[in-house]
């Protein structure tokens, strides 16, 4: 199979969907790798380590969609990019389609193959492809709201982990899944004081075991939320309920509750966020301030740290590409349900249930048409 990756065009986004050791896999099996000249420089890979790979590189991305079978990125088609998707490409990247109407319609209307790393579901419900962009943000979630309390953002100019003879920051983690687990592993390394709460008794038994106490886990109700609120100076958004948008938990009226300069980072925006006072903001702009209360909700937090997140994003997604480049979609579906799973468009068709739930459009499953 003829495989390529162009660099990224949506805005402040750096990683890359193929690392040159991702070609090296894919030419060792075979296949051919274009690569769009430039592509893995905003992650720290230079084109050269693509060519000592087996890779050719191409000067323009249109002529990398126009050569290859497959096209591995990063994050959905751009705009400008939806002219290059030609009938029977196969796209395998994040789509988020249930959030990108026009985008599923070109998909649809172009007949693209679109494979979802976000689908992506193995027997068990776990998101392979998804969990290590969740551990990053989970830990990236602390180190950017350690910055953001500094005074010079607005913050209260609290140190986490306080020195001896001061106490320690207060951080506390609305949500005991992935994005929890992670922030609270870093919130406790700082030397922070970490209350977590979920509405699951197992992730909270979970994080009370594997951090041996060192963290006070709450179950989320209104009066134990009121209660956290009033101590933290730092609030992590990580809640998530399947397929759905987030639960608006904090209200704006709640922000009183919270001290001045306290700051929230509300990871869960990508599905709307669980702060009533929660709007998307951007790697060039993080950061505003509501009631005294500094907001970081950037919706791809992981582009941030581009060079950890390619290396984690590819180490899952490549083992998913290279089945799909040795058997094609159709046999590499029909033998692994989590990539079936993660078929979101097909010759026309939407292939996804809550996509085409969620868009209004009809719904085929992929078996009738593989
Ligand atoms: N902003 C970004 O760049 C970025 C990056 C990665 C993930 N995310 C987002 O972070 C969010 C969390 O992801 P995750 O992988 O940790 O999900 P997850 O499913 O592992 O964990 C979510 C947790 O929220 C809990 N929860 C649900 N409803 C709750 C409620 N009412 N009160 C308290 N807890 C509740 C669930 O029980 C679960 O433990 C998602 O929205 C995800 O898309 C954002």
């Amino acid at each position: 199979m003829v495989v390529g990756t162009v660099r990224e065009i949506k805005g402040h986004e750096y990683r890359v969907g193929l690392t040159p050791e991702c070609a090296r896999a894919y030419v060792a099996r075979g296949h051919r790798v274009l690569v769009e000249s430039g592509a893995g420089i905003p992650a720290g890979f230079e084109d050269g380590a693509y060519t000592d790979a087996g890779a050719e590189l191409l000067s323009e991305a249109a002529e990398v969609f126009g050569r290859a079978d497959m096209v591995i990125k990063v994050k959905e088609p751009q705009a400008d990019e939806f002219p290059c998707l030609r009938e029977g490409l196969i796209l395998f990247t994040y789509l988020h389609l249930a959030a990108g109407e026009q985008l599923t319609r070109e998909m649809l209307r172009r007949g693209i193959t679109g494979i979802a790393y976000e689908t992506i579901e193995t027997d068990d419900g776990a998101l392979p492809c998804l969990t290590p962009m969740s551990q990053i943000a989970g830990r990236l979630a602390v180190q950017e709201a350690a910055k953001y309390l500094e005074k010079r953002f607005g913050g209260r100019g609290i140190l986490l982990g306080g020195v001896p003879g001061v106490a320690r920051g207060k951080v506390v983690i609305l949500g005991a899944g992935v994005v929890g687990l992670h922030a609270c592993k870093v919130a406790l390394g700082l030397g922070a004081e970490v209350t977590v709460l979920d509405v699951v008794a197992e992730r909270l038994a979970y994080l009370d075991d594997i951090f041996s106490g060192q963290v006070t886990t709450l179950y989320n109700t209104r009066a134990n939320l009121e209660a956290a609120l009033q101590q933290c100076d730092v609030l992590i958004g990580a809640v998530l309920v399947h397929g759905d948008r987030a639960p608006k938990l904090v209200t704006r009226q709640d922000l009183a509750r919270m001290s001045p300069g306290a700051v929230v980072v509300d990871v869960a925006i990508d599905q709307g966020g669980c702060l009533e006072t929660s709007r998307p903001t951007t790697h060039a702009e993080p950061i505003y301030v509501v009631d005294g209360i500094v907001h970081y909700c950037v919706t791809n937090m992981p582009g941030a740290v581009a060079l950890t997140s390619t290396r984690a994003l590819t180490s899952t997604t490549l083992p998913y590409g290279l089945q799909l480049a040795d058997m094609g979609c159709a046999e590499a579906c029909r033998r692994s349900a989590a990539l079936a799973r993660g078929v979101n468009t097909h010759r026309g068709h939407c292939t996804y249930e809550r996509v085409a739930h969620t868009l209004g459009l009809p719904y085929t499953p992929l078996s009738d048409l593989l």
